[in-house]
């Protein structure tokens, strides 16, 4: 038996099980040694569902939607994290379980009132499946896909706005088309851009972790046009009871040129002015090169929707995989 002071022995120990210096925090109330040790004892303030991302596909919307219904209750506002909270991508997860779960508002009942919170870049980061599975195994999961070409245009202009200077620098053509002779910071770029898109890579890690009846997939382009139907699917996804009319409450306002929320008499309330952003088009040939470079990806996703039992292929990206030769 190996004995030794504690730091000492700390150090032995992750010397052994290496494995382990990265924390992994599961739920205590599974185990009731954890339970038992542990001061808060109550679980209830865990999100029942997660809205996953991808950035850019309509997240903020869907998010706003969502906090419209009387049952359904999103993470509390944070000056420190604004309003995504991040907790599974970055160092926000070794802050540790009870700094996530104080932004999560204590509800009356947990039976019937859904808590969700939503962070776009989750679709994507690379631990995040397995570190929102060992703590939420039960969850569900919502994502948003359109089309991977606009959702980089989308992207693009998204972050010029933000003051980017690499995105500034270059337009959306030579940011997208750079290769390994390219500048670094102009390399990491594209790669920020471009690789959210390969939908079907993210989707099965996703899919190694959490079975498929877990998993919903909105269309971004419904989500867009007719969000009524779209939110009532979603509803029934969740089991969701009542089921709220957003019929009577959403609205296509011409001015904003998108569905936002009727108010009291006759005023709408829409997202901001960095959701709906006004830019010109992307160039054709852009677009013809976004098409080549994600036609695997997207070959890959139509498969693995039919796998997923998804009767109709989405039309953007039919279109996406139109004419790509
Ligand atoms: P653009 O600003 O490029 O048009 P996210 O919230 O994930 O960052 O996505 C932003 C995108 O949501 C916008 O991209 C816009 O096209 C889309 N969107 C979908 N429904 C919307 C709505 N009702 N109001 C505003 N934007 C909406």
């Amino acid at each position: 038996v190996f004995s030794a002071p504690p730091l000492q022995l700390a150090e032995k120990y992750f010397q052994m099980f290496p494995e382990e210096t990265d924390p992994v925090w599961g739920n205590p109330c599974d185990d009731n040694r954890h339970l038992k040790i542990w001061t808060r004892k109550s679980c209830d303030q865990l999100p029942r569902f997660l809205v996953i991302g991808p950035q850019k596909t309509g997240t903020t919307a869907l998010y706003a939607f969502l906090s419209m219904h009387p049952n359904i209750s999103s993470n509390l506002p944070s000056p420190e994290t604004f309003e995504e909270i991040q907790f599974f991508n970055g160092r926000n997860y070794y802050k540790g379980l009870e700094w996530y779960m104080n932004f999560f508002p204590i509800v009356n009942s947990s039976s019937t009132q859904f808590l969700f919170e939503k962070s776009a870049t989750y679709f994507d980061g690379e631990s995040v499946p397995k570190r929102a599975h060992a703590l939420l195994p039960s969850a569900k999961l919502i994502t948003i896909l359109i089309s991977p070409a606009k959702r980089a245009y989308s992207w693009y202009q998204h972050t010029r706005s933000h003051g980017d200077i690499v995105a500034l620098n270059y337009t959306f053509q030579e940011v997208i088309t750079a290769n390994d002779t390219s500048p670094k910071n102009l390399r990491d770029l594209r790669n920020r851009c471009l690789n959210p898109g390969k939908y079907a890579q993210h989707l099965e890690r996703w899919l190694s972790f959490y079975v498929p009846q877990q998993l919903h997939i909105i269309d971004g382009d419904q989500l867009r046009s007719n969000p009524v139907q779209v939110m009532d699917h979603l509803q029934k996804f969740l089991k969701i009871t009542p089921l709220f009319d957003y019929s009577t409450h959403l609205r296509y306002d011409p001015k904003k040129r998108f569905y936002c929320q009727i108010l009291n008499g006759n005023h709408t309330k829409c997202l901001g002015k960095s959701k709906g952003r006004f830019y010109n088009a992307m160039d054709e040939k852009s677009y013809k090169f976004l098409q080549r470079y994600y036609l695997s990806h997207n070959t890959a996703l139509v498969k693995l929707l039919k796998r997923l039992g998804y009767r109709t292929v989405p039309q953007w990206l039919k279109d996406d995989l139109s004419d790509t030769l």
